[in-house]
């Protein structure tokens, strides 16, 4: 058991994981006050509205718990869980500070395309630096490349008073969006690397303490920080990979004949495997991924590995070469040409459970079937119509090709085809009825497409037969369809 010795958090960044981690912490440490900061105030006037700025399940309800209890109590509880633009004041007060800033793919630069921009991270810890007038702990949540910790260390030495001590602890998040409540409430492991110096391994127990109140002590790992930053690239890197892995034998499987659904099963029930990450899609996506592969293969190079490098980098250009399959599969579907053909797109998130578009299969497809002349119908019930026409950088011309609907029936009616691109679980079928969703009416779609009626499923979430027995050609990824121009060949 760790004791709780601390009382004031602050989590700097209120994006995906300070504003989830922060009103976790607070639901479940009662004796502890959180301030989450961020620069961008019209973030922190949505976190302290009724319409939060991000689509969490739980997240809304745990929240409005924190709060509801704070009316009812007296004044010590009032203020469990700030939300503010004073990074000052929060940094003055607070005894442990969780760094949850973003870090984007470098875009210019040395490194650019490949590493991480760590330049929010370092100037908002030359602000907590300067700010500070007693000792901190700064937990670095955001994912970085190894060695990152001792980076920060020497960047808030440089800039802070020379009465005032740090440590860093790297403790990286693994939660998943969508998910992001119950991977916090629930984690599998959290992650604690510290220096392995007595007043290191002191403040690695301290923050022990703060999770210990919901996590067993089994669960939390004790590390150094170059192993921990290492461990959370590793992990991404590998569920990359593993997709990718099911994507390609998917792609073997729609020549050969044989059912991905049937080469998952047999690989997942391999206790050495495991069953998740193995379900075939038209590509992986997501803010992570791509962005920490490309953080590793950058960290890689530097150390002259480049075959390693190369291995790694393997994995992103696999995707994409998937993404692209995925799309010339369709348009040989449907006879080697769509122009003007009229394509519906049903899902833009990067997968269910989130609005978060970032580096989506959608947007390649799409941008893929304007290219080849489409019209392209979009609907998705979470993404708004804006982030989906910033996501796509269209043309005037391309935009002229381009509708997005806020119905999924007015969205399929008239179409030619309809791509499923994300795993929404509104869009299944009746007969695959999820009791918690409001399935699609996929009789209604049918009759309101037009011919050739094609059903391009790039999530494999759609009941084949009741599909087919409604006059729709449907076409999965990872089994072969009468459609495919590939010979069906055996390996
Ligand atoms: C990922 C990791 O899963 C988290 O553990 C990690 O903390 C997070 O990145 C991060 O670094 O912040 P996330 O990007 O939210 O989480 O999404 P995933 O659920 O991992 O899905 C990534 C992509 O793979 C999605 O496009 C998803 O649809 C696709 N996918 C996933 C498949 O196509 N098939 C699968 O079987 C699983």
């Amino acid at each position: 058991m760790y004791p709780l010795d601390i009382n004031r958090i602050a989590c700097i960044g209120a994006g995906f994981v300070g504003g989830p981690l922060g009103a976790v912490i607070a639901s479940k440490c009662s004796s502890v006050q959180v301030t989450v900061v961020d620069k961008d105030p019209a973030r922190i006037h949505a976190w302290n509205s009724e319409s939060l700025p991000l689509h969490e399940l739980q997240l809304a309800e745990i929240i409005s718990d924190i709060r509801e209890h704070a009316e009812k109590s007296t004044e010590c509880v009032k203020s469990r869980l700030i939300f503010s633009t004073d990074i000052q004041t929060a940094v003055q007060k607070a005894q442990l500070i969780f760094l949850c800033i973003d870090t984007p793919t470098r875009t210019s630069g040395p490194g650019s395309g490949f590493a991480p921009d760590l330049g929010n991270l370092k100037r908002a810890i030359e602000a907590i630096a300067r700010t500070a007038t007693d000792d901190k702990i700064l937990v670095a949540k955001s994912t970085v490349p190894s060695g990152t910790s001792q980076v920060i260390r020497m960047l808030f030495e440089q800039h802070c008073r020379p009465d005032v001590k740090c440590e860093v602890l790297s403790n990286p998040e693994f939660l998943s969006e969508g998910t992001a409540i119950h991977d916090l409430l629930y984690p599998n492991r959290v992650v604690i690397g510290s220096q392995q110096t007595v007043s290191g391994k002191d403040a690695a127990r301290k923050l022990a303490g703060v999770y210990q109140a919901w996590v067993p002590p089994s669960r939390i790992i004790f590390t150094d920080s170059l192993s921990a930053e290492l461990g959370k690239l590793a992990a991404n890197a590998m569920l990359a990979q593993r997709v990718s892995n099911i994507n390609t034998l998917g792609t073997i499987c729609e020549a050969t004949g044989a059912r991905i659904e049937s080469v998952s099963q047999i690989c997942g029930l391999d206790p050495r495997i495991g069953p998740h990450m193995l379900k075939a899609s038209l590509g992986w996506g997501g803010g992570c991924f791509q962005k920490d592969i490309l953080s590793l293969v950058n960290a890689t190079r530097k150390l002259g590995l480049d075959q390693i490098a190369s291995y790694w980098e393997s994995v992103v250009w696999m995707n994409e070469h998937h993404k692209l399959n995925f799309q010339k599969r369709l348009v040989s579907c449907m006879g080697g040409s769509i122009k003007g053909r009229s394509i519906t797109v049903l899902g833009f998130a990067f997968k269910k459970g989130t609005s978060d578009t970032k580096n989506s299969p959608a947007i390649s497809l799409i941008r893929g079937l304007l290219a080849c002349q489409a019209q392209v119908i979009i609907y998705d019930p979470m993404v708004p119509a804006k982030q989906i026409i910033t996501d796509l950088h269209l043309t005037p011309g391309e935009l002229e090709r381009t509708t997005i609907s806020h119905s999924p029936y007015s969205a399929c009616s008239g179409a030619n085809a309809v791509v499923v691109a994300t795993d929404w679980d509104n869009f299944l079928c009746e007969l695959s009825r999820n009791d918690e969703a409001q399935p699609l009416n996929w009789e209604h779609i049918l009759k309101v497409m037009q011919e050739p009626k094609f059903i391009f499923d790039g999530r494999n979430i759609l009941d084949c037969d009741f599909i087919r027995k409604l006059g729709g050609r449907y076409v999965r990824v990872g089994s072969p369809s009468e459609w495919d121009q590939l010979p069906v060949a055996s390996l």
